[in-house]
């Protein structure tokens, strides 16, 4: 056993507890698979808040190029290259073997205007043997397909379907994947990362993500911080040796090495181990997003100042919300103004729950502050469910062997393999209902679309599995007010029917929808789905229910 339990525990777990979310009858919490075992670090020998947090540098296009859609026009072109890196997660570590885009994780940090589209070649130049442990039996990493894999996906973006990064579309070291991105959106956090089937969590868990990030017109006359008063966190835990390497848990069945869920012991922010940054006392706009395999955080100052969320996922909110502590689970962004000006002088640390992620070091005297605080961001836009066309009533299930041990999750009972089920027309709205049946909570992820939460509403689970009808059990409830803006993933809590409202806007054609804790992705917890062209007739798909 190692000293640093505490860590290992799952946020998720604690936190879904918190909400006074756990099932009657849930079973209790999985063991926690820990093969890093006597050579696992402890963080607390370490000496915290030595290394600077590093600011991930944003990447320069190489050139220009023409694209089809947009003829006549000479469009950015980035040439972004996945590598293996050596990188110093603490001082007093060894580097740590990674693999991300370019040369540091997290990649380096995209950059466009609203409507300004840009051609992204992701070049896989990734070494030919991979070096987490792959299971073989999961769908799509089959001993026969070749062992390193990429295809990176744009996580929010408004992509054409060819370009948006279908699992099945890796390329091999060697090969490119060349994106198209339009970027017709409004201004928000999005970020890049690998997608590739049944080894996506090693991906990513390697490395392979970075932020990127979409301005606008309207964004940039709210007078909010900005330049270094700007600063992008991506938060990722992993589990560290002592040597500073990265151990990949597997389960005690090494013929079945898949693990539910990942919990590192080392919390990492834009790739260090604790770090700090200097801030002057003024306001800094912090866009924060949870790149971890399956933590959730529960965000807050160790001084209990309050902090301002402003947006989220998709961008603004349509007003600043006060906060002492903001949840984030796996995939989702929050923006977020912190005022450093009442905290001069002092040191104050970003902690989730218990552990410290990173310290902020207020310097007794700073620049002016000449930025806003609005009280309104942009006019605000609540769907009404009554412009939705469909609902579609969709499962969250886990599958268990005769021993009570989970197989994984699946959506709607149905494997990624079988003949796609949903298939929204362009510019409609639909209503999808999440019923969720496990005892997890699942941050739920569609490609393409932003989205709304409608409400959450607690329903027998037991009565749903044994006679298939829906009976709530509590009230309707609204969504929290920082999450009530756009949204790409949105946490579905055990027991609970999550209710989310869905524009179907951008381009018709084939895209996925999944959970985005990467464990229950790999396995199974992720199904494609289709977006019909607008001039499919309507009757073909019936409105109904299921
Ligand atoms: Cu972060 Cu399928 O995406
Ligand atoms: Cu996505
Ligand atoms: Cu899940």
């Amino acid at each position: 056993m190692i000293a640093m339990t505490d860590l290992f525990r799952s946020t998720r777990r604690e936190f879904v507890k918190a909400g006074a979310l756990a099932m009657a009858g849930a079973r209790m919490g999985l063991p926690h698979p820990m093969d890093a075992g006597a050579d696992a670090l402890d963080p607390s020998t370490l000496t915290p808040f030595v290394d600077a947090l590093p600011v991930p540098r944003v990447k320069r296009p190489t050139g220009t190029r023409a694209h089809p859609e947009q003829a006549g026009l000479q469009i950015p072109y980035y040439r972004v290259a996945m590598r293996e890196v050596r990188q110093k997660v603490h001082r007093d570590l060894p580097a740590t073997r990674m693999w991300s885009f370019e040369d540091s994780f997290p990649g380096p940090m995209m950059e466009t205007e609203s409507g300004k589209a840009m051609i992204v070649e992701w070049a896989n130049e990734l070494p030919a043997r991979h070096f987490l442990p792959i299971d073989h039996t999961l769908h799509g990493a089959e001993r026969s397909l070749p062992e390193v894999r990429s295809v990176v996906h744009l996580h929010g973006g408004r992509t054409p379907a060819a370009s948006d990064g279908y699992p099945e579309e890796w390329v091999v070291p060697g090969k490119s994947q060349t994106c198209f991105y339009p970027a017709k959106q409004d201004a928000a956090l999005l970020f890049y990362h690998d997608h590739t089937m049944g080894i996506n969590r090693l991906n990513i868990y390697a490395g392979m993500q970075g932020l990127f990030i979409v301005r606008d017109a309207q964004e940039a006359a709210l007078n909010l911080p900005s330049g270094k008063h700007e600063v992008p966190l991506l938060i990722a835990d992993r589990l560290l040796r002592k040597d500073g390497q990265l151990v990949y848990p597997v389960s005690e069945h090494p013929d079945r090495p898949w693990v539910p869920e990942v919990f590192g012991n080392a919390i990492l922010v834009n790739g260090k181990l604790l770090p700090y940054l200097d801030v002057e006392p003024r306001r800094y706009r912090l866009r924060v997003m949870n790149g971890s395999n399956g933590r959730f955080y529960r965000l807050s100052l160790s001084n209990k100042n309050e902090m301002h969320v402003i947006g989220n996922d998709q961008g603004l909110l349509s007003a600043p919300v006060a906060v002492k502590r903001v949840p984030l689970a796996p995939a989702e962004r929050v923006d977020i103004i912190v005022d450093f000006a009442t905290m001069a002088g002092t040191h104050v640390k970003l902690v989730s729950d218990s552990f410290d992620i990173m310290e902020f070091r207020v310097v007794a005297k700073g620049t002016a502050d000449t930025t806003a605080l609005p009280g309104t961001l942009r006019p605000s836009l609540r769907l009404d469910a009554a412009t939705a066309v469909r609902t579609r009533r969709l499962t969250l299930d886990e599958r268990m062997d005769d021993i009570q041990r989970s197989m994984g999750m699946v959506l709607n009972n149905t494997p990624w393999h079988a003949p796609i089920t949903e298939k929204p027309t362009l510019g409609t709205t639909e209503i999808w209902e999440l019923v969720n049946l496990t005892d997890d909570s699942h941050p739920i992820h569609l490609h393409l679309v932003r989205l709304q939460i409608l409400d959450r509403r607690r329903f027998d689970a037991f009565e749903f599995q044994a006679k298939g009808t829906l009976r709530f059990t509590g009230p309707v409830q609204p969504p929290e007010a920082h999450e009530a803006g756009w949204k790409d993933t949105v946490r579905a809590d055990p027991g609970m029917v999550t209710r989310i409202i869905v524009p179907f806007e951008g381009y018709a054609g084939r895209y996925v929808w999944h959970c985005h804790i990467l464990e229950h992705e790999d396995n199974e917890m992720m199904r494609p789905y289709e977006v019909l062209p607008a001039s499919h007739s309507a009757s073909t798909e019936s409105k109904k229910i299921g």
